[in-house]
């Protein structure tokens, strides 16, 4: 039907080298033009000798990109208060004013694309290709949870009537929404999550990741200027352990959509279970231990392609990355000598130069967990490939992608968030044991599988316990509408962002029966 046709953002070609101009004249104009991030409370409130903190870029440690008022539990208290008492209004809104506001912004992202990449790039180091494609993913979000509200929450559905009463079935928001995002899509995952929250009826208050205010700043400005109420959605930036923990503590929040660790979740399931007051729904999308299996019918040359992609763009960053490769042994040798020839081209740089294949990692600390890792592995295991290192800025959290070999998927106690890749070789007789191992993990986000044998992916599917299935192709950057996506276990909830099924998770049904 036509409430099913979807096309997405188209973008823009980075193979044409005319855009770079565009993009460094967008840095030029960020880096003029700082930005501070402020609780919504507070935005007309703000005193000259109020405290902010500068937030720096990863990819220059001496570069400042903004400035960052962090929220207090009286900014948190006061946030959910007016989120509160703004719902009752907001959900009487027409679902077709709420998506109108939505693909207002969409129209925006769109025409500025530059200018939100630039900051993507400056506060999360993420390369151009990367900042990019997540403002259109921003755009995809914007525009599919708006025509997926139309199609649910438009209309009530009539049911039958057997005895001559009428039925009808209507969905609504469910009240005052928490949403905590994380720096790995700053604008992207936090945009999708607000605007999912807001078009399904309900109010929203916020909280980015501490590592990249700005953007979230950026993006909640650009609702409002699209006629979302700023009581409606408010920004709470700030630390996890301070604002979030208030946040999902207080008993008069209707839910919590969540993307990150999955420590945190775990954290957050608990502190809602603790609490009294209403039972509240909790979308979790975190982590992975994520495998790719190869076969010995694979094609070599687009198993690598796929492999650098998944395991490496984004600095291995993404909660979809690639942590595991498990290579049939008959074909191991070959594959790790060609990924060891694209690890040597592999260009680890400024994110915001063109010619980089990879940025930074997020911080200092996200930096020594890896190293740590890497010094590890280093010691027990065989380092089978690294990318050289000469290209590496010095004053940024780089680190080059190293490629280990291991021999049993459960030495991973947990994820392993950056650009390390560990391999496994296999025997055709342990298939059955690797996906038993795969399950056991506990982990199911994504799988990716590389075979030309009829029926080997489809087993592997029915066999194995994973939220997204990707087949002679690479395992990250699923699109809106087309690859929704969510995993399970101690990888989330399982609800699908960018799905046709994601919205419902943000309201609640009410029946409506008239003996007439
Ligand atoms: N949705 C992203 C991807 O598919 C991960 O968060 O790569």
């Amino acid at each position: 039907s036509e409430t099913y046709c979807w096309v997405n953002a188209s973008g823009v070609d980075l193979q044409d080298a005319s855009h770079y101009p565009e993009f460094e004249q967008a840095i030029e104009r960020v880096r003029a033009h700082p930005i501070t991030a402020i609780p919504t409370a507070r935005v007309h409130a703000v005193h000259e000798d109020i405290t902010s903190t500068p937030i720096v870029s990863p990819a220059e440690q001496t570069l400042e990109v903004g400035r960052v008022v962090e929220a207090t539990i009286d900014d948190v208290d006061l946030a959910i208060a007016r989120a509160v008492a703004a719902w009752p209004t907001w959900m009487q809104v027409s679902v077709d004013a709420r998506s109108q506001a939505l693909e207002a912004a969409a129209e925006t992202l769109e025409t500025q694309l530059f200018d939100w990449a630039a900051l993507i790039s400056l506060e999360a180091g993420r390369t151009l290709d990367d900042a990019v494609s997540e403002v259109r993913e921003a755009v995809d979000f914007c525009r599919y949870y708006a025509q997926q509200g139309r199609r649910l929450f438009g209309q009530p559905l009539v049911l039958p009537g057997p005895t001559g009463e009428t039925n009808r079935l209507v969905w609504q928001g469910r009240g005052a929404w928490v949403c905590i995002s994380p720096w790995n899509f700053p604008l992207a995952i936090f945009i999708g999550q607000v605007a999912a929250a807001l078009v399904a009826g309900n109010t929203v208050v916020a909280k980015p990741a501490e590592q990249t205010p700005l953007i979230a700043h950026k993006a909640v400005t650009l609702l409002h200027e699209c006629g979302i109420p700023t009581e409606v959605l408010q920004l709470v930036p700030g630390n996890g352990a301070v604002v979030g923990k208030a946040l999902v503590r207080d008993s008069r929040i209707a839910g919590v959509a969540f993307t990150g660790s999955t420590e945190t979740a775990q954290g957050i399931n608990r502190a809602l279970a603790a609490k009294n007051g209403p039972i509240v729904p909790f979308i979790a999308e975190t982590g992975g231990i994520n495998c790719m299996i190869v076969d010995a019918t694979a094609l070599p040359e687009q198993v690598v392609d796929d492999v650098m992609v998944s395991a490496f763009q984004s600095a291995g960053q993404r909660c979809s990355a690639l942590r595991v490769l498990y290579l049939q042994e008959d074909v191991a040798d070959g594959i790790i000598t060609m990924l060891r020839g694209a690890l040597a081209e592999w260009r680890v740089g400024h994110p915001w130069r063109p010619e980089s294949d990879m940025g930074p990692l997020i911080d200092e600390e996200a930096a020594r967990q890896i190293r740590h890792h890497i010094e590890q592995l280093l010691q027990t295991e065989t380092l089978l490939a690294k990318s050289p290192v000469t290209n590496i800025p010095h004053s940024g959290y780089y680190i080059e992608p190293h490629v280990f070999g291991i021999s049993r998927l459960d030495q991973l106690k947990r994820e392993v968030f950056g650009p390390v890749l560990h391999v496994i070789s296999y025997k055709a007789s342990e298939f059955e044991q690797v996906l038993q191992d795969i399950n056991e993990s506990g982990y199911g986000l994504t799988l990716g599988v590389h075979s030309r044998i009829d029926g080997f992916a489809q087993q592997v599917f029915a066999k194995t316990r994973v939220g997204n299935t990707y087949v002679n192709r690479n395992m990250v950057g699923a699109v809106v509408g087309v690859n929704p996506f969510g995993g399970q276990g101690l990888s989330g909830t399982g609800p699908k962002a960018g799905g046709p099924n994601y919205l419902q998770r943000f309201a609640l049904e009410r029946t409506y029966t008239d003996n007439v």
